[in-house]
This record gives C-alpha cells, structure tokens and sequence, in this order.
C-alpha cells in the first residue's frame, strides 16, 4: 500500500498511472484532455445556416442578474433577446428549475434552437461554503482540493449550473493585492498542483472521447491569463510589467497544468503584460495559448474588459475594442454587449474579421457539444439534489487540514481540558466573515463561528476596558483578529496590510493582563504582523473557513487534530518589503545581518519574512533521514525517511527544493519541487520518493526550456526555512517542452 498526500490509500500501480497522466511525456501539444469526438459536422452544419447577427450572439454572454440577486435581470426582454438568438450564455444566473425554463427558450423558441451556457463564480463552494482558495492550497494536499472542487461542482450542477470561473490560478507575491485570496499563493509548482486538482475536482476525471461529463461535473474557468497577480504595486487592475523569464517560469505555468487536467475555457486578465491588455494580447492568448500551447478551449474576456480596452489606450472607438479582442483570440466578450453592439460594425470596415467570427462561434458550439447540451439541454441541474443538506463534514475536515500553526512556544497548544479561556475580538462572532470573500449561495446563518463552537469560553468582542477585565479572569487568551470578509478580494487592494483598526490597541490592553495569549489570524491574505505578533506565544492562522469555521479552529485547540497546514504565501514583517517571495535570486550583495556591510536589504527592519513559505508547526516532532538520490538518466530518485518523533498522530508537509548554483543566467536561491503530506502515528516511519524529472529544473532563455548541464542542489525539510537535508545529483545538457514548474513530480510514500 503507499499512500499519497493525505488519507488517499491506493496501489502502486495506480499512483503511476495517475503521475504518468501528469507527466511532461504524456502532454501532446494538439489535444486537450478532454472530449475529442469531432463535433465538427453538426457544428459546421449549425455554423452554415447562422445569420451574422446570430454568430454575434453566440459570443455575447450577459448578466442574467447580479452577484447578490441571481436571475434578477431576467425579464420579458431579456427572454424576447435569448428567442431572437442574441445570447450564448448568462452568467450571474442559478437555479434549476429557472434555468431549465430559460433554456427551454432558448432551445424550443430560438430560431436555430441553440442551448445556452450558464456560469456563475462558483470560488469556495456554491450552498456549502468552504475554505477560501488560500486556505485550501495551505493544505499542501492535492487530494484535498480536488474534493472541495467536486463538491462545488456538485452543488453548482444541481442548480442546473454549467460553468464556473474557477481555478484562479493567478501565481501572487504580492499580498496588498486583494484578490490574494482566491489564489493558491506566491508558488508556480503548488500553484500547478492545485490548479490541475481543482480542474479535475470541477471537470472529473479525463473522459473517452465523445463521453459527456459525468452528472455532477460542470466546466471549469482557468483565470486570470495571465500576469494579474503581479500587478504594479498590489493595485488590482493596474498594469504588470514581467520580464519574459519570470512570465514563462512563474506565472504561466499554472495555466499550462490546468490546460493539461483539461480545463475547458480560459478568462483573460484585466491588466496589461508591457503594454499589452490582455483583453487585446495577440502574442499571448492567440501566438502562446493557442499557438504553441494548443490550447483548443473557450476563451472569455473579463467582466466588461472589451471595452476597458479605450481606457487602456489601444483603442478608439468601441469597434476597434471589439476588433482587437477577436483578433486576440476572445471568443466570448463578459458583461460589456460590444460584440453584441460593435462588432457588425467592425466587420463592414473590415471583412478579414469574419473568419475570426466564425472561429470564435465554432470554439463555443465545441464548447456546448462536449457538454452534451446539443443532445440534452438539460443534463445538468437536479431540483430534489439542489435540496440536499449542507456538506458539513467534508467542510470541517477540509477546515482543520487548512489550518496553518505558525508559532507554539511553552506549547500554550493544545489547551490544557481545565483552562478557563477568555475569546476576544468581534471576528471570533462574525459569521459573514467566517464565509470568506465569495459566498455564491451560502447563507451567513450557515456558519458556526468559533464563539459558537467554544460556549465554555468568556466572549468580549474586543471593547475596552472589558476586554481586559475578561483576560485577566481566563488562564488563556484567544484572541481573534485580523481583516473582515470585505477587506480582501476583488478591488480590496490595501496599501497598508498590517493590523486594520484598533486591533493593535486591543492587543496591547489584552497583553497588559499577563495571560498567554494564543492569536488567532482570520482574513484572505497574509498580513504584516511583526509588531503586532510581539511576545505572543501562539499563533494560528486560520484565514477564512467556512461554514464549519469555528468546530474547526476548537478541533486543533484542544488537540482533536494536530494541524499541518502550511504557509502557501509568506508573511512579510512589514508592507514594506513587498513584493517578496522565497524563490528570488540571489544578488551580488547577499542580504547580509551585519548592517556595516552593504548589502540588499532594508536598513530599517530585518531581513527576510515573519513566517516563509511553506512554514507550519505540529503537535508532534519529525526527523528526516538523509537523503539518498539515485541518478537515472532522466529524472533523479531522492528518497527520505521521516519519523514522528512526537507522542501524538498528526501529518508531516514533507518538502522538496532544488537550486541550480551555476547556470548561465541566475536562478532563484530555491524552488519547490516537490512535497507530500504524510500522515504518520506517533514512533512510524515513511520513506517518502520524489521522482523528479531533469525537465524540471530548465529554464526559459531565448524562447525555450533549457535544461544547462551541471550538478543541482536539492533540499528537503519542513518549509523553505527549515531545511532538515541536502544533497546533489547532475543533469546532461537537455531541453523541455513545458514550463518546468508545471510538471508534477511523482512522489510515493512507502
Ligand atoms: C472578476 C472575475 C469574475 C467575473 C465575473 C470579474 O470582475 O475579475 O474573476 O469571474 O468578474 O463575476
């Protein structure tokens, strides 16, 4: 038996076949994962008696209502534009019983009787909510995310939902930028990892061709290609100016696993790569994407992104925004109708576009065919299963896996069964916050809080002086702070990420009463807490959870479960040394504590994070054996043996770094190769194998992976700051033909 990642026991046999799904080797550039069959004779056939206007239509997707009141644009008019053809798809729409009726419009009163598509932001969970994105890639389980991603799907399904703009695979080193949350952090590989997982969760398992998704599955939206997460000083929607290495090697990759789990459409960025708005990027979406990647799916434009294109300054007028979006390969435009509006007009000045037209309208029909649509309209939405009980056990156990630890000194954790516990701060009692930044269908009223969960404690919301009168009183102090649910997400760009509010007075006013205190860190993205976290001795991170939110937190406080989340971003010290990640590359001047000797650091704070990459503490101890490496002629074998050397069961993040020293550009000091969360007993042991290909340690020079000849440098321990062993193998001089970090190192425990 070996197992892999966490709880997910299967046969040798069966972790190669599913590594060799995900290997660089099994990746052909033509086809995408998904259904094949060539839809091609009914689509052409469709695409031969489509007026003009119809084509348009197909490329027009329109809000069917608004985030908080779903199907609310509904009206007379609205269906009169879907019997008319003027409409491929609704987004903001949910229901199944509603959409069934829209779409018996569409298909039974439309001329050519073509079904619609219907989306929504299905994110964290679509009636059970779940962990934020950020918190789900802390798990550092695969596994794990791909379960949250189906049973968002189910849920999305039942409501007779076709399609979500999820995974957000957006690689963010920067956490003033808001939108941090959605994403699984600073790192391309963990980054690729839970991208795939969500595409599998979302789509199911790769299919024969001409076979439908099965019930329950619905079609997944990789966003935001690409280079959103490094916008310009963390302010959504600004401009991000990447070198082509950094592009190719960190921010792309992510969208290149998931095009390889089979993501069916892609979402095009708001920002500009150089210059270039994604909206209207030719070079990217159409030369890289579709081009040398093969990419064969939808691609959607940004909510109203079209003609932002006149704001952006590439466009005068909105027929020029809609023609440079379809030459840029946007097939359908989100929300703005300037396709619907501009683009007959774009074509009577220019007839070259309509070849493109019929391209784009040929990706969506492809689109609704591998859905099945054409052969049953309604295949997806389910009125009885719409109805079923929230999933709370799945909630709860992927809350407490997400859980991070950052710090436990005099182990203040778990509490001792007797302590009187004082729980202070409003965010203890925030049910809405508990929910996170995108709630689709969740209700607040669903969520447990942590005051819920912990009735024996003393609750004060953080007033002043009662808030220390009720510390005084306690043997322990939780103290809950951190951002409310509408302080990150989509344009909740903050210039400032230390502690919002009073909250650093209340943690003075609560420190003055002597008590250890154990804080508690709620919010969507990692703050900057050094002067906040000062003499605390325990610290949770504990983002935003979720429906099972506050059972989750009491399960790791009393020791039910030993957390092993990790830190997927780092925490800086302080917003001044944003951006920052532990991947950078070294400087002629390294970072140096001596402050009389130049060095690249700030003078006025220390160097490095408060918490890296990858970090997270356990109840129990692990040790790591050496390493041993076997060298085969492509790939290298590292193997390591792990002990509990604790007194309690709990999981290992067993992670694996390599460097190249020497190398004819710079590379970054380490990068995450590998990692495996390994459930051991107290006293066990497990050898845990990386198979680790030389493709992935190239790197993008000249418009190709290159892998240089030379010795690398591999590190294996419990975070990128806790390097337990060290070794070396060597790779021949070589090339790749994917982005390194996207492939999936085959890791096996024994
Ligand atoms: C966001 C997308 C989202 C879309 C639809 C946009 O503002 O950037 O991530 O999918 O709205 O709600």
């Amino acid at each position: 038996m070996i197992e892999v990642g966490t709880g997910v026991r299967m046969g040798r046999r069966d972790v190669m076949k599913a590594s060799a799904l995900l290997a660089a080797s099994a990746w052909a550039p033509v086809a995408t994962a998904r259904d094949t069959r060539d839809h091609g004779a009914r689509i052409r056939d469709l695409l031969s008696r489509m007026t003009l206007a119809e084509k348009i239509g197909q490329m027009n997707q329109i809000a069917g209502g608004r985030q908080k009141a779903l199907n609310s644009r509904l009206d007379a008019g609205m269906l009169d534009r879907v019997r008319r053809g003027e409409m491929g798809s609704f987004l903001h729409v949910a229901g199944a019983e509603p959409l069934r009726r829209l779409q018996k419009i569409a298909v039974e009163e439309s001329r050519l009787g073509i079904p619609l598509l219907f989306a929504m932001d299905v994110i964290h969970g679509y009636r059970t909510t779940l962990p934020v994105p950020l918190a789900l890639a802390a798990g550092w389980d695969p596994a794990m995310m791909e379960r949250a991603a189906a049973l968002m799907a189910e849920e999305a399904w039942a409501a007779g939902l076709h399609w979500t703009f999820t995974p957000m695979v957006d690689v963010a080193r920067d956490p003033r930028w808001g939108r941090v949350v959605e994403g699984a952090g600073e790192d391309a590989y963990l980054s690729s990892r839970m991208a795939e997982a969500q595409v599998r969760g979302l789509e199911g398992p790769v299919r024969r061709a001409g076979e439908p998704p099965a019930k329950g599955r619905v079609l997944s939206c990789s966003k935001h290609f690409v280079g959103y997460g490094a916008v310009a000083g963390g302010r959504d929607y600004d401009s991000a100016d990447v070198s082509e290495r950094t592009l190719h090697e960190v921010y792309l990759p992510p969208f290149h696993a998931a095009m390889r789990a089979g993501s069916g459409s892609f979402m095009t960025a708001f920002n500009d790569v150089a210059g270039v708005p994604m909206t209207a990027n030719e070079a990217l979406v159409g030369g890289e994407l579709r081009g040398r990647w093969g990419y064969q799916g939808l691609v959607v434009s940004d909510w109203n992104a079209i003609p932002e294109l006149i704001n952006h300054g590439v466009a005068a007028t909105p027929a020029e925004a809609a023609a440079l979006a379809l030459r840029a390969g946007v097939d359908m435009d989100m929300a703005s109708s300037t396709y619907a509006d501009h683009l007959a007009t774009a074509v009577t000045a220019d007839a070259s576009l309509v070849p493109l037209i019929d391209q784009a309208v040929t990706r969506i029909l492809t689109t609704k065919a591998r859905l099945g649509l054409f052969d049953d309209p309604y295949r997806f939405g389910d009125a009885a299963r719409e109805k079923a009980p929230l999933a709370r056990g799945t909630a709860r156990e992927l809350a407490t896996r997400s859980i991070v630890l950052l710090r436990n000194e005099g182990a203040v954790l778990p509490l001792k069964p007797a302590a009187r516990i004082a729980l202070i701060g409003a965010l203890a009692d925030d049910a809405s916050s508990a929910l996170g930044s995108w709630r689709a269908r969740g209700q607040t009223e669903d969520a447990v809080t942590l005051r819920r969960a912990l009735p024996q404690a003393t609750f004060d919301p953080g007033t002043d002086p009662a808030a220390a009168r009720v510390a005084a009183s306690a043997d322990v102090v939780l103290l809950a702070i951190g951002e409310d649910y509408d302080m990150t997400g989509e344009a909740r760009s903050r210039s400032d990420i230390a502690l919002p509010g009073a909250q650093q007075a209340l943690i003075d006013a609560v420190r003055a009463a002597g008590k250890p205190i154990v804080a508690i860190l709620m919010g969507g993205r990692p703050l900057a807490l050094e002067r906040a976290l000062t003499n605390i001795p325990a610290v949770l991170q504990t983002w935003f959870l979720g429906i099972e939110s506050g059972p989750a937190i009491a399960d790791v406080l009393w020791g039910k479960v030993s957390p092993a989340g990790r830190l997927p971003i780092e925490m800086p010290r302080t917003t001044g040394q944003l951006p920052m990640s532990y991947a950078h590359v070294p400087t002629g001047r390294p970072a140096n504590p001596d402050l009389a000797v130049d060095s690249a650091r700030y003078h006025d704070g220390a160097i490095g994070p408060l918490f890296a990459f990858g970090h997270g503490l356990s109840y129990a101890r692990f040790r790591y054996s050496p390493l041993t490496i076997e060298q085969r002629s492509d790939a290298a074998v590292i193997s390591v043996a792990v002990t509990n050397d604790g007194s309690v069961k709990a999981d290992e993040v067993v992670q694996l770094y390599v460097r190249d020293p020497v190398a004819s550009v710079a590379r970054p000091i380490a990068e995450l190769r590998g990692f495996g969360r390994v459930a051991l007993a107290p006293g066990e042991q497990r050898t845990v194998r990386f198979t680790l290909d030389h493709a992935q340690v190239a790197l993008w020079k000249a418009g190709k992976w290159v892998i240089e000849a030379g010795a690398i440098e591999v590190m294996v321990g419990s975070s990128s700051a806790d390097i337990r062993q060290r070794g070396r193998f060597s790779v021949a001089a070589g090339e790749g033909t994917v982005p390194a970090a996207s492939i999936a190192t085959l890791v096996e425990v024994v």
